[in-house]
């Protein structure tokens, strides 16, 4: 591919040092997607600008109309702190009429509710876990049809913000209980889901309209306490030395009959078709002791750090990292428009 002059839009608290020299594990780990991208596509012979955006889009524009990038590749998960702001971003860029990386707005919202999303992929009869959703100040009743335990989180919140252990309740008062804790300190409206017993499986999803699918992930809780459910809490995403003591290691998923393999990855695309996500994508389950994949949830721009999920899935497929990201560019530039894709 020519040389491309590509924006990389980042909060501007990741804005990436040159070198990762002399940076702990812990500091490293905060600003790695972004620092994995930006010095990959640089040692690609792209000309690339890292463009830090808090709550401002005038930056965005001057920009593009002065440096005219050939496309934006945007790492942002919020604007002004809000996650669901993110979509207003992208729609931003396609009102700019610049080429972009990643999901475009329609699919980036679709996908964001627990509810929605669950909602329209039950639909197309594909199984999801029961749910419920619990209003702001409203009153916490659990429905007849749920039984316990099940696991309460943020409705549109992501990166596991506000799951801990504490999140799957096996009472009416917990219950109660975790659900105020999700409207008073995370400020969103909570959603309780049966609490699936079964494996962490995660399967990327890369195309607009030809789509490939990479191997099927698991993400695996090696060594948790005794008691501790299985879950990806924040500190199983997040902390390093966590991941390192409970031993949390993700790789390619073993010892599954290779029609239940074809059948998740056949599901993984009808869920991305359906949630209308195009670029990149990652769609997590939880696959119980029956083989009956539960649908969790859709990514749309997941982490694509080199040594995360995506990527790594991407590598034992046979995508070196600096085509998947050469890809993921040329995915952004070549979207069809969206009167195209609505017709
Ligand atoms: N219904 C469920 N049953 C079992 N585990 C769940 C369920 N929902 C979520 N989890 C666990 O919690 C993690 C985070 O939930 P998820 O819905 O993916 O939120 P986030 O968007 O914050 O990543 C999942 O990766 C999984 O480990
Ligand atoms: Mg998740």
């Amino acid at each position: 591919m020519k040389k491309l002059r590509v924006l990389v839009l980042v909060h501007p608290d990741l804005i990436p040092p040159d070198s990762s020299k002399g940076y702990s594990e812990q500091e490293i780990n905060e600003w790695k997607t972004e620092y994995d991208v930006v010095t990959t596509l640089r040692r690609a012979g792209h000309d690339v600008h890292p463009l830090g955006v808090h709550d401002e889009l005038k930056p965005i524009r001057d920009e593009i109309e002065s440096w005219k990038p050939d496309v934006v590749l945007t790492l942002l998960e919020q604007f002004r702190g809000e996650a669901v702001y993110d979509q207003n971003v992208v729609s931003y860029l396609e009102l700019m009429h610049v080429p972009y990386t990643g999901c475009n707005p329609r699919g980036l919202m679709l996908a964001r509710g627990k509810d929605l999303s669950k909602t329209l992929v039950h639909y197309h009869r594909i199984p999801v876990p029961a749910f419920t959703v619990f209003p702001m100040r409203r009153k916490v009743r659990r429905p007849a049809r749920l039984g316990l335990p099940l696991i309460v989180k943020s409705l549109n919140e992501d990166g596991s913000y506000g799951i801990s252990q504490a999140s799957v309740v096996d009472s009416d008062a917990k219950l109660a209980e975790r659900v105020s804790f999700i409207h008073e300190r995370i400020g969103t409206p909570a959603i309780a889901e049966q609490y699936i017993e079964g494996r962490e499986i995660y399967v990327g999803v890369l195309g607009n309209e030809r789509l490939r699918v990479l191997p099927v992930w698991e993400l695996e809780f090696g060594n948790m306490a005794q008691g501790d459910w299985p879950i990806a809490t924040e500190k199983v995403k997040h902390d390093p030395d966590y991941q390192e003591r409970r031993r949390i290691l993700h790789g390619p998923a073993k010892n599954l009959a290779p029609e239940l393999v074809a059948r998740i990855q056949r599901i993984a695309k009808r869920i991305y078709r359906t949630l209308e996500l195009d670029g990149y994508a990652r769609i997590d389950f939880r696959l119980a002791a029956d083989g009956t994949p539960y649908f969790l949830e859709a990514n749309p721009n997941p982490e694509i750090a080199e040594s995360q999920e995506f990527a790594a899935a991407a590598r034992h497929d046979g995508i070196k990292y600096p085509d998947l990201l050469q890809r993921i560019l040329a995915l952004g530039m070549k979207r069809a428009a969206p009167s195209v894709v609505a017709g």
